[in-house]
């Protein structure tokens, strides 16, 4: 199993992931937002790029049935039922629906994600879930990076390494490319004080000024969910609660 890690959306287009698993990365907060809505019952996410798109493709849905969600600059966009921050995603709010999502940077890596083979969506609330889905693939994988602005983003990178260390720790013949080790020497490094990425990624920083304190909490935790949300026709969908992943280690 060769495993990389895309650490930049820059990295993305010259991606060969046909024949490939892809597991998307985007912490603070857009993968972590999909895991909780995926937890909370939500019947599927329609990652879109902007929000003429959402507009468009929200009106395919029965009304009743749809949620426009986003955000730009990490506000809500006007209009919006939904912001992206995870605890939002209650099933009072999202069970049985679906959810039009457009977000900065992370549902733009999420539409590329979508070209592998197969496709999964990884946070550090699921990075050992991920990381077994992605050993059940039997597929080379690429771990694509959502980044900042189309920049490295320091907590996605730590998070694609935790996946892979977990990977290794599985999984008997792993190769690395060089940036798939880069990433996972940042997630040795970060793993047992992940609170640091608020003071210390650049987008953390942002979060905080904004007063998203609670979503940092929220975000920048290594939390156990046995959910791997999934790509199915471009569309993600709650994954199976398969036993291995159910409880998966910390
Ligand atoms: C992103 O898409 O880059 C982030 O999810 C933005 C945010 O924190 O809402």
């Amino acid at each position: 199993m060769r495993v990389h890690v895309a650490l930049t959306p820059a990295d993305f287009a010259g991606l060969l992931l046909d024949g490939r698993a892809a597991l998307v990365v985007d912490v603070l907060r857009a993968t972590t937002t999909v895991v909780a809505a995926c937890a909370a019952g939500c019947a599927r996410i329609v990652p879109v790029s902007d929000r003429d798109s959402a507009l468009t493709t929200a009106a395919r849905y029965p009304a009743g049935e749809v949620l426009l969600a986003g955000e730009r600059g990490g506000r809500t966009i006007v209009g919006f039922h939904l912001g992206n921050s995870p605890l939002e995603y209650v099933a009072e709010r999202v069970a049985g629906r679906t959810v039009v999502f457009t977000t900065t940077n992370g549902t733009d890596a999420m539409l590329h994600a979508g070209r592998a083979t197969v496709a999964a969506t990884a946070a550090l609330v699921n990075a050992g879930a991920a990381a077994r889905w992605a050993i059940d693939q039997e597929r080379d994988l690429t771990v694509l990076c959502a980044g900042e602005r189309r920049a490295f983003s320091l907590e996605d990178a730590v998070c694609a390494g935790i996946v892979v260390e977990r990977i290794l720790a599985e999984h008997g013949s792993v190769d690395l490319t060089d940036a798939a080790l880069a990433a996972l020497r940042l997630g040795e490094h970060y793993r047992d004080r992940l609170e640091r990425l608020a003071l210390e990624s650049e987008w953390g920083r942002n979060l905080a000024r904004q007063g998203r304190g609670a979503d940092l909490e929220a975000c920048l935790r290594l939390a156990a969910s046995p959910i791997v949300p999934v790509f199915e026709a471009g569309v993600i969908v709650p994954g199976p609660r398969s036993p291995r992943t159910a409880g998966a280690a910390r």
